[in-house]
């Protein structure tokens, strides 16, 4: 199937939402995605499913996962996988809206929805059977005090150290989120564990849960619905602390601070796996108000390494995709359809101007502004900042037409955001020293 070529992974036409499913699995790459094939928005859920050899050039290789059961009848909503015994299996959760919309019955009224945890098992990671292999492992949550029958999902799946994991987001009555925690000796059979709730400051459900350890810390990744507001960001984002976790009570302590996965406006539902390496990387969903082109809409950041060092969590481009940008240009008219990156210093008051697009310091901080190439979008517009920097004020930025990815001093903060009608300038203000690279060979 043809792909929309450039760096970052889009769908091959309609609607991608969250990564989902991200494994490296008998040498290869898969990453599967929220996907709704037939137009681009949202609706019905199913799982689109792409494969790689290097995690920069991506093969769609079809459907993996549709609505077939009574559980799943309106959708494939978000979850993982793990290998085990050369088998690959796919754990999500199934939808079943209470109403159709009979304007459009791929939409539910109203919210109301039924959700239960399911999952499939492939013998080959390529062939998926909806009709024999799916299975529900979780019924509804009836019971209030253990999770929401509505709003829990997206299964995180992990082997831990005498069973296997699984962590599920939740909410108690839509004002605080919770994780749910079950284990499993044999991966079909769950039993619930705990239940942690958090405060509303930590908005009011929380979405895609990603426990993992890294660098011998453990820590959580997840993307929480109405988070308080902080440096100007609102709405959903998605935030990531180093917890402790107590596998013997599935008991999660979470820390008061959190990082945002990312500063900018539009990155959610990260989901991570480890590379051929081991080490941790992660895949998260570029949000867009409107299509490009009529066509597709959405698309995925550039895979990304994950570190935490001294309880701050480091994000980089993924050495194997980076590495493939090594012809240096000295104009983006230059530079392959496929993206360009642009490395450099920023001075005080430094500026570079992408096409429109502005990154430039203020004091301690990196700032980018976006007003000139974000259409009538007017709600998020504006400009987005790191934290005060510690490590320098160096900026590595990967430009494709609709996403442009700023990341700080190799990885101590990165600011993603979506663009429209991006000019093919760059401009740089006095004293800024920038090299341009593009890839040797369009993908
Ligand atoms: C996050 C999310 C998940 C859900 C999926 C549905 O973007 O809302 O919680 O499983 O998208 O598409």
């Amino acid at each position: 199937m043809a792909v929309r070529q450039n760096i970052h992974l889009k769908c091959p036409g309609g609607w991608i939402n969250d990564p989902n499913g991200f494994i490296y699995y008998k040498g290869k790459y898969h990453l599967f995605y929220q996907y709704f094939p037939y137009a681009p928005q949202w609706g019905r859920m199913h799982w689109g499913h792409a494969v790689s050899d290097d995690l920069a050039h991506w093969e769609h290789v079809g459907v993996a996962l549709y609505p077939s059961k009574y559980n799943d009848a309106d959708g494939c909503f978000s979850g993982s996988a793990v290998e085990h015994n050369g088998k690959l299996y796919l754990y999500y959760t199934g939808i079943r809206y209470d109403k159709q919309d009979p304007e459009n019955t791929n939409l539910g009224l109203e919210q109301k929805l039924t959700a239960s945890q399911m999952m499939i098992v492939s013998e080959d990671g390529i062939h998926f059977d909806n009709v024999k292999d799916k299975r529900t492992i979780i019924e509804p949550i009836k019971d209030k005090q253990i999770g929401d029958l509505r709003d829990t999902r997206d299964p995180k799946v992990w082997r831990g150290k005498d069973a296997w994991y699984m962590i599920l987001g939740s909410t108690w009555e839509l004002k605080a989120g919770r994780f749910l925690f079950y284990t499993s000796t044999d991966l079909e059979h769950w039993e619930f564990v705990n239940m942690v709730q958090g405060d509303d400051a930590l908005g009011i459900m929380w979405e895609c849960p990603d426990y993992y350890e890294v660098n011998g810390e453990q820590a959580i990744v997840f993307s929480p619905i109405d988070i308080a507001c902080f440096n100007g960001k609102g709405e959903n984002h998605a935030i990531c602390m180093p917890v402790t976790f107590d596998e013997a009570k599935c008991e999660i302590t979470l820390s008061k601070d959190y990082q945002f996965f990312d500063y900018g406006m539009d990155l959610y539902a990260p989901q991570s796996t480890t590379d051929a390496q081991g080490r941790r990387i992660e895949a998260a969903w570029l949000r867009m108000p409107e299509s490009p082109d009529g066509e597709w809409i959405g698309m995925f950041c550039i895979p990304r390494v994950t570190e935490v060092i001294g309880g701050h969590f480091y994000f980089r481009v993924h050495p194997d995709v980076d590495k493939l940008f090594a012809r240096k240009i000295m104009s983006p008219a230059e530079a392959s359809s496929d993206g360009y990156k642009i490395s450099a210093d920023l001075p005080e008051e430094g500026w570079i101007n992408i096409g429109g697009y502005r990154i430039f310091r203020k004091d301690r901080t990196i700032c980018t502004d976006r007003s000139r190439v974000y259409r009538n979008h007017t709600e998020c517009r504006c400009s987005f900042s790191t934290p005060d920097l510690k490590d320098g004020f160096h900026i590595d930025v990967y430009v494709d037409a609709n996403m442009i990815e700023v990341y700080v001093n190799q990885g101590e903060y990165v600011i993603t955001n979506g663009v429209y009608d991006l000019k093919q300038t760059v401009e740089a203000g006095p004293g800024v020293d920038m090299v341009m690279y593009t890839l040797e060979q369009n993908l």
